[in-house]
């Protein structure tokens, strides 16, 4: 849709998600890297590199873990304000620990977002159920273009969704995964520092993974191959990243195991990085 619209490239948060990249150039648009600091995607950068459209993830950058600051949020709005249009991939938002989430970028400019964000996180990524607030202006064109891609989703899984929504369920269950992931992420964090000497850890204000740096001059995808071996499966860094040079790093998700697995986990992770250190 945006191709049928003249958008020929989105740019990309560097590092950014890999998948997403991947989507982005199937549907035939390039992908111009812009780098994210502290503060989330440098929109300088963004204006100067001149494309016509954005994806971030403002709540929760994947991978770093940034939460996009309240200045950039601004100077984005601005950007998008002047003709720009941001894709807000709201992926993890729920997830935040130290406070409440932050409002999504759409609502301060619906005119200029298009906000999509899934179940995947907050149910199972299996149930393949989105959803997608389009600037008013591309909604038709994008139902019809979902209507070619696939007939549509099915029907009872969204019924269901609808149901734990409106029974307060999905509120209690949200409830539960946090305190349940802020115990599981805190002990990720103990098991790093145990067992991973000189490990960075990054973004565990939010979401469900932690980024993890090194200063030791190996490659991640070293590291993630001799963690693989040993039944432990992480995401290297550099799949994420396309600025060279960058420090080695891991993804490593906590979500999906109790606080035992994890500790096992990361004594596994320690074995493999003494053998490519
Ligand atoms: C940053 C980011 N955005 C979007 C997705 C897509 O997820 P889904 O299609 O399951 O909602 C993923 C998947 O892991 C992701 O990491």
């Amino acid at each position: 849709m945006l191709g049928d619209n003249g958008i020929r490239e989105i740019a990309v948060e560097d590092p950014g998600s890999l998948g997403v990249r991947q989507h982005l150039r199937h549907a035939r648009l390039d992908t111009p890297p812009v780098p994210v600091d502290a503060d989330g995607i440098r929109v300088d950068v963004l204006r100067a590199q001149g494309a016509p459209a954005v994806l971030v993830t403002p709540a929760h950058q994947f991978p770093t873990g940034v939460v996009l600051g309240g200045h950039r949020r601004r100077e984005l709005t601005r950007w998008a304000d002047a003709g720009g249009l941001i894709v807000e991939d709201d992926y993890d938002a729920e997830h935040r620990y130290d406070r409440p989430p932050v409002p999504a970028l759409r609502s301060m400019l619906p005119e200029r977002v298009a906000y999509v964000g899934s179940v995947s996180k907050l149910l199972a990524p299996a149930l393949r159920i989105g959803w997608m607030i389009p600037p008013p202006p591309y909604r038709d064109a994008i139902v019809e273009a979902k209507r070619y891609a696939d007939l549509g989703n099915a029907a009872l899984p969204q019924l269901v969704l609808a149901h734990l929504m409106e029974s307060g369920a999905m509120e209690r269950q949200l409830r539960l995964l946090r305190t349940r992931h802020r115990r599981r992420r805190d002990a990720m964090i103990d098991a790093i520092g145990a067992r991973l000497p000189g490990a960075v850890v990054h973004g565990a204000a939010a979401g469900l993974h932690l980024m993890v740096t090194f200063d030791a001059g190996f490659a991640d995808t070293d590291l993630a191959a001799a963690a693989l071996a040993r039944g432990v499966k992480t995401q290297p860094l550099s799949w994420h990243s396309r600025a060279r040079p960058q420090r080695p790093g891991l993804v490593l998700g906590y979500a999906a195991r109790t606080a035992t697995e994890i500790a096992e986990g990361v004594a596994l992770l320690g074995d493999a990085l003494r053998t490519v250190r």
